[in-house]
């Protein structure tokens, strides 16, 4: 099949790869000029494990290439961004209608119409059906439109796109019969049925259900911490109960979808989702705290190392999660954002998995090995793998403050009560 991937980012660049390896020909489009070079010359433009070589080896067999402007196709898969407005926590559609209108253009009678895009209860009529035909009348009930939400997880999106089982919502039943069709093509999880409402609203709910059950941790972070306790203990023994099953605290909720797509429930429904509104203001509370504690224990730093200039403060990992390059909504950037306001501090950012990062004030990255070398503190922000595995007696003699629990059981750390900081010791 004539397949059109229209937006090549962390999702659909993976899809149209599938597609292409699935045997598919396929014509991927973006608006972003150096993704679409990027693409034309098999490479992929984002750190995704298996992606370089997928799309080197899509783009040999001849069955992938990207495009600015949309050409005819059989079916077009839209997998466009849907950020909240930060103002009014209300879904930005308007990239989708964008890609709407695009493909309207080329549109034929007997497409099928995908929308990948985490959305809102009713996008794929008003932001995608009703955009076409307002510009393409002419196809009105003659182009099949689905629903079929993305579920793969960053780190391991090969594995989880081809795993996963997918919910398939047509607007009609013909048009949910031709999207499984796709969906069989490449997919060895369960295709699942539904209507195209459904398979919106359990997207959401899957990322709010995520949402405030990670605001319950982080809420525990916070109590435990004022208790006296050390919260992953507690969490630890508490999920002993059979029926316990209690999430990690976090420095907070970052990514384009658990700190975003809550929100859509909460804009449709606001009288009645007092609790998900709770857990997003949790979890995007808790850098602040973060913050907060950091600045205490570089106070303490100050008095027990004797220090009259600036304290130097590694700040470990700035994606959103562990070692991915994805910095979205990260709650790491806005710990180091807020302590860069700190003039008795003098940061040093370490990421990675990205090449360069600045802030407007000319704040930038170190290397690991120099951030270490230089550091009164050290804050661990995103658990990623390299800091996780950083040799014994690597934090000897400097203050430590995990908030991620990223160096959670070191023995080469003396913690406190909490388990939150504490200091480094050479063994
Ligand atoms: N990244 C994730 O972890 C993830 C997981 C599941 C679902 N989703 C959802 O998938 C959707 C896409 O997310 P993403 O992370 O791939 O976004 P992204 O920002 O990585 O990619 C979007 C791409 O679309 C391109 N684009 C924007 N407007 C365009 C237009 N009019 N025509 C063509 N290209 C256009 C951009 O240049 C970009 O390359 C979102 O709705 C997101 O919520 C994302």
């Amino acid at each position: 099949m004539q397949i059109s991937v229209i937006g090549l980012g962390y999702m659909g660049l993976p899809m149209a790869a599938i597609l292409a390896r699935a045997g598919h020909t396929v014509v991927g489009v973006d608006i972003n000029p150096a993704t679409v070079a990027a693409v034309n010359a098999g490479v992929c433009p984002f750190s995704e494990p298996g992606m370089a070589e997928l799309v080197r080896e899509a783009h040999a067999s001849g069955r992938l290439q990207a495009v600015a402007v949309p050409q005819v196709a059989d079916a077009f898969v839209l997998s466009l961004p849907t950020p909240v407005d930060h103002a009014t926590h209300r879904p930005d559609m308007t990239f989708v209608e964008a890609g709407s209108a695009s493909i309207a253009k080329v549109l034929k009678a007997g497409d099928l119409v995908v929308l990948e895009s985490t959305s809102p209860v009713g996008a794929t009529v008003a932001n995608c059906q009703a955009v076409i035909e307002r510009l393409r009348p002419d196809v009105a009930g003659k182009v099949d439109y689905v629903f079929c939400p993305e579920r793969a997880i960053p780190g391991n999106t090969l594995h989880e796109m081809v795993h996963n089982d997918r919910l398939v919502g047509g607007l009609t039943p013909a048009a949910t019969a031709r999207g499984v069709e796709l969906y069989k093509s490449f997919t060895k999880g369960e295709v699942l049925p539904c209507t195209a409402a459904e398979a919106e609203m359990v997207k959401l709910v899957e990322n709010a259900s995520r949402d405030v059950q990670i605001a319950f941790a982080n809420e525990l972070s916070l109590a435990c911490h004022q208790l006296g306790l050390d919260v992953r203990r507690v969490i630890a023994l508490a999920n002993h109960h059979p029926r316990v099953n209690i999430l990690q605290p976090g420095t907070g909720v970052g990514g384009h979808c658990i700190a975003v797509d809550p929100w859509f429930i909460i804009d449709a429904a606001p009288d009645v989702t007092p609790l998900m509104k709770v857990a997003r203001q949790v979890n995007d509370g808790k850098p602040f705290w973060v913050t907060k504690m950091i600045e205490s224990k570089v106070e303490d730093a100050v008095l027990s190392l004797g220090k009259k200039d600036k304290v130097k403060v590694a700040c470990l990992g700035l994606a959103y999660k562990p070692d991915v390059d994805d910095l979205r909504e990260s709650p790491s950037i806005t710990v180091v954002e807020k302590l860069a306001q700190n003039a008795a501090l003098d940061l040093l950012v370490v990421e990675p998995h990205v090449q360069t990062w600045h802030t407007e004030s000319g704040l930038g990255l170190v290397a690991l090995k120099d951030a270490l070398a230089q550091a009164d503190v050290v804050v661990g922000l995103t658990a990623h793998k390299v800091f996780k595995e950083l040799p014994a007696g690597a934090l000897a003699g400097k203050v430590v403050v995990d908030a991620c629990g990223v160096f959670y059981n070191r023995v080469d750390v003396t913690w406190d009560v909490s388990g939150f900081h504490g200091r480094g010791a050479s063994l």
